[in-house]
């Protein structure tokens, strides 16, 4: 075979999308498997702290820098009750937690899971229970969190032993409303007057929170883009974003097709921006919806294996999906989707962050790292600053279901408080390596810093506890000369190009 095209790329500092919000590098947590206990709360490890928390999780969350996590659900939410998880712990009640059909215990509620965001340097994006319940229930768990005294509400909270408010800014209306197997599931018009009336009364509370009005759980769903159409309709000038969700998997064993993915969520995310500016129109208003991507990830391999599970236990090892390293690279091509949208997408969660589905894994021997921790750990550490727009050409090709998918997919940001500059780019030639050349010359005192590769022979390759296959090196190709990179991205590889003053 020929050598593939060469791909160009032309950087300068002018050329900008917009800041990018180091929010879109959020993660998630839900009573859900092992995200919880056994996962970020483990009383009896040997690295838990006073607080029962694994110390050697807390250390991989950090090592990702995760500004804000989601909490408490995902599907769990919408039968939930906050209060069951707050209080004395031995008073706490046994459930029956019907999304995931386990028993919760409630060892852990919001004033744990806040405690632990601090602990982790993170912060808490709360969802509120818009299932089964409502207006009241929502009120009373920001007064609870956010109210600094002298109500029941926040004395409650200061009896329980958190005498600070918990200053919760940003909270979720709900989750996958639009989802037939959500507990309390609603129609658009359903969800959207209650989302309103919801939001309203939580303003009252606190005016300084930020709401999030539930889209659509996945760009495959029958009622997408109705959904986001209606229900901003009722909330448009009440909330702030509006949630996205999506997760992909190779069932079809044509990888290939699988790292194209994301010209499916790019499409996705494109349609829900045009649908906010749709009823922004219609509105007459001056104001702009934000994208929160608050659900995205990698989901397919523990689909059958979930089937088996017997009901009703303790943190059954649910959505256990062990990753491989194809499933790094389309969480880089995510990752970099992202960042072409800094402009709207302000927010956004890879769902989720230990055990479920998860970059980190906590096993009774250790912690360990995912494939997918790779990606996420670049672009959380270099991906902050401004997004910019390269001018690119990149060879092309056509797989099962696109059409013109660019074999380089990249995303450069510029951090001008630290005076860097970082290339993200994927591969994605399965066999052949991938030259670029990338003109840098608006940077003209810049020179490389490293060039770091994520590849591996074979594409199933995955880690464990024992022995990380899939790890980054720094041996990377990439040359700078009188402002002009060449490199060569090796076939099916995840670069990090990194320039510096
Ligand atoms: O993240 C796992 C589940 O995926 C969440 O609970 C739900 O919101 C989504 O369907």
């Amino acid at each position: 075979m020929a050598q593939l095209d060469k791909a160009k790329m032309i950087v300068d500092k002018d050329f900008r999308i917009a800041d990018i919000d180091e929010r879109i590098y959020g993660s998630f947590i839900e009573h859900l498997g092992r995200a919880v206990y056994g996962g970020i709360y483990e009383p009896d490890h040997p690295s838990a702290n006073e607080n029962g928390f694994r110390m050697d999780v807390i250390e991989l969350v950090k090592q990702l820098n995760v500004p804000i996590v989601r909490y408490p659900g995902g599907n769990m939410v919408s039968a939930y009750n906050w209060e069951d998880g707050v209080g004395p712990k031995e008073e706490r009640p046994r459930r029956l937690e019907l999304a995931w059909r386990t028993i919760e215990n409630n060892h852990v509620g919001t004033n744990e899971f806040a405690q632990w965001t601090k602990e982790a340097n993170s912060e808490v994006m709360m969802a509120v229970n818009l299932g089964t319940r409502g207006i009241d229930a929502a009120r009373n768990l920001l007064e609870y969190c956010n109210h600094p005294e002298g109500t029941y509400y926040s004395d409650l909270r200061i009896k329980h032993g958190y005498r600070e408010p918990h200053k919760i800014k940003t909270w979720c209306l709900g989750n996958e409303m639009d989802g037939p197997w959500q507990i309390g599931h609603k129609t658009a018009d359903e969800y959207g007057r209650l989302a309103v009336e919801t939001a309203k009364a939580m303003r009252l509370v606190d005016p300084s929170i930020e709401l999030v009005s539930c889209g659509s759980s996945g760009i495959q769903m029958p009622t997408f883009p109705e959904w986001e159409a209606k229900t901003l309709d009722h909330t448009y000038e009440y909330v702030d974003f509006v949630s996205l969700h999506q997760y992909y998997g190779n069932q079809d064993n044509d990888s290939a097709n699988y790292l194209a993915k994301t010209m499916d969520m790019d499409h996705f995310i494109k349609t829900v921006i045009s649908t906010c500016d749709y009823i922004q129109a219609k509105k007459r208003s001056k104001k702009k919806i934000h994208l929160s991507f608050d659900e995205w990830n990698v989901w397919y391999h523990s689909k059958d294996h979930d089937t088996k599970l017997d009901p009703w236990t303790i943190a059954p090892p649910q959505l256990e999906d062990h990753y491989n390293f194809e499933d790094a690279l389309l969480v880089g091509s995510m990752l970099i989707t992202l960042l072409k949208h800094a402009d709207r997408v302000k927010m956004a969660c890879m769902a989720q962050l230990v055990n479920v589905i998860a970059p980190i894994m906590a096993e009774q021997g250790g912690s360990w790292k995912q494939t997918i921790f790779y990606p996420y750990m670049h672009a959380s550490a270099f991906g902050r600053g401004v997004s910019l727009q390269p001018v690119v050409s990149s060879p092309l090709h056509d797989t099962k279901d696109y059409t013109d998918v660019p074999y380089l997919d990249s995303a450069v940001v510029y951090n001008e408080e630290k005076e860097e500059v970082t290339i993200f780019a994927l591969n994605r030639h399965l066999s052949e390596s991938l030259p670029l050349t990338a003109d840098v010359r608006s940077f003209a005192d810049y020179s490389l810093v490293e060039h770091m590769v994520l590849e591996n022979d074979d594409l199933k390759a995955v880690n464990s506890l024992n022995e990380e296959k899939v790890k980054p090196h720094g041996n990377g190709s990439a040359e700078l000369k009188d402002g002009i990179i060449e490199a060569q991205l090796s076939k099916a590889s995840w670069n990090v190009i990194r320039l510096a003053k």
